[in-house]
Formats: structure tokens, C-alpha cells, sequence
């Protein structure tokens, strides 16, 4: 569609630095990426911080002198742009931060395993069926059939996932429920997210039909929870999350 309308594709891998679709790097199929490191992202600055990039000389030339408010050579300006510059002491940090990412992501990935695993054995909870993850009636059916009452995330094996959350699918009108026990055990969770695009307040002057076609997410947003899942966790902590959750079923 892009290229029928020669318009630039941004591929937004804000939260997926590192993983990757059939090999190919998350913010690498589009003619720009961006990646954010906003602090509660994989790679998380101490405020905020973004990173845009492009396999195209002439793209990242344009993208750089839009960044210093479109002007080059200084105080010359063909275009209009804004002060898009990294602070720099973000960038101190990152670059720290940066050759450590690798360990970051093999921590999240060894607390997803063990999550998991370990989940998986208590009655009710299961992740959900690749095989059937591209049809909502097929997976109902087949979550069904299972008693199932929590659906763990599942990863294509096509795909590399980096865990930027960890979300739980609670079924049953049971997800508040199972929130307000956790954070009654002092255990952080939060829902990512609870009010999807087309239901936002700032879009209500759209027309219908282009709001339209959204039921599955907006049945989800009912049902996520995301509990913790940075690398630090240890394997203490997580036997804790395991447990409270043992506990609510
Ligand atoms: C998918 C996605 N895109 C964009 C953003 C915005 O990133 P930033 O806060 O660094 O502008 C976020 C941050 O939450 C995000 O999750």
C-alpha cells in the first residue's frame, strides 16, 4: 500500500529492540525504525531518550537535519524541523547500557521460560495454541474445551521474543479480580493496555466506519495483566508471583 501511495513506512519497534520475525530485526522492514528507551522499555534511558533508523543514505540525511530544527549548513534552513536531539546524558547512559542489552534480553527470556513452565502446571492455566491464534472462535473453542482460566503468552517459533511485558489473558470477567490480589500482595502488575485507539476519547469525532472492526481488542483490553517481568527478577520473586497466583485459582 506504501508504495502504491509512495508514502514512507516508520515501523514503530518502540518495545522490541532485539526481536526478530523470521530473522529479520525488529525496526528493519520499514524505511525508518524507531526504538524507544523511555525508562520502562528493554533498553530504558533515565528519562527520555528514542533512536530512529534507516538503511537509506539520503532518508537519514533528511532525518538528520530535521533533527536540528532543519537546518544545515547551521542557521540555513530548507526545511522545517525541531529540536529532535537526544540529551546527552541519556546518551551517556545508553551507550553504557547498550553493550550490556544482550544479558537484558536472555534475563527476560529465562524469567518468561521459567514463568512459563512453572504456570503452566497449575490447573486452568496454559498458553494459548499458535496453531490457532489467527482465529478467535477456533482458540475460544479450543480454550474452552481446556477450562481454561488464564491464557499465558506464546511466541511464534518463527519469531524471537524480547519479553517487554509479560501478559497474562484472564478470562471469565476475572482479570480486576486477579489485579487487585496481586497488588494486595504488593506484587506490581498493570494492564497494557486498558483503552484501545479507536475507543480513545481524542478520536470520538471520527467517523464510525473507520472505528469499526476492533471487537477482539476491545474484548482483550478487558482481559490483559501484565506482571513483572525485568531482568533483574529473581528466582525468589518469581516463585512469589507464581505463588499468589496459585493461590487466586
Ligand atoms: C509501541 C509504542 N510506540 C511508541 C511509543 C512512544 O515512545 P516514547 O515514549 O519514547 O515516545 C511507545 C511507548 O510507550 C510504544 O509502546
Amino acid at each position: 500500500m506504501a508504495k502504491e501511495h509512495g508514502l514512507k513506512v516508520v515501523e514503530d519497534a518502540a518495545q522490541s529492540i532485539g526481536a526478530k520475525y523470521k530473522g529479520r530485526d525488529s525496526g528493519t522492514m520499514g524505511d525508518f525504525g524507531i526504538y524507544s528507551f523511555f525508562p520502562s522499555k528493554n533498553l530504558g534511558g533515565f528519562g527520555d531518550g528514542g533512536m530512529l533508523v534507516t538503511n537509506d543514505d539520503a532518508l537519514a540525511e533528511y532525518a538528520r537535519v530535521l533533527r536540528v530544527h532543519g537546518g544545515k549548513p547551521k542557521y540555513y534552513h530548507h526545511h522545517v524541523g525541531a529540536n529532535f536531539r537526544m540529551d546527552t546524558l541519556q546518551c551517556a547512559l545508553l551507550s553504557v547500557k547498550v553493550k550490556r542489552y544482550a544479558q537484558y534480553t536472555a534475563d527476560r527470556q529465562r524469567n518468561a521460560a521459567h514463568y512459563i513452565a512453572e504456570l503452566s502446571k497449575l490447573p486452568g492455566v496454559m498458553q494459548a495454541d499458535p496453531a490457532h491464534c489467527k482465529c478467535v472462535s477456533t482458540q475460544d473453542t479450543w480454550l474452552a474445551a481446556q477450562n481454561a482460566k488464564i491464557v499465558l503468552p506464546v511466541g511464534y517459533a518463527h519469531n524471537d521474543h524480547i519479553w517487554n511485558q509479560f501478559t497474562l489473558r484472564v478470562l471469565d470477567g476475572k482479570r480486576d479480580a486477579l489485579r487487585d490480589h496481586l497488588v494486595a500482595k504488593k506484587i506490581g502488575c498493570d494492564i497494557y493496555y486498558p483503552v484501545t485507539l479507536d475507543q480513545q476519547q481524542c478520536f470520538a469525532n471520527l467517523p464510525a466506519s473507520s472505528l469499526s472492526g476492533c471487537d477482539v481488542s476491545h474484548r482483550v483490553a478487558g482481559e490483559v495483566l501484565s506482571i513483572p517481568i525485568y531482568g533483574e527478577l529473581n528466582e525468589a520473586q518469581r516463585q512469589e508471583v507464581i505463588a499468589a497466583i496459585a493461590e487466586w485459582l
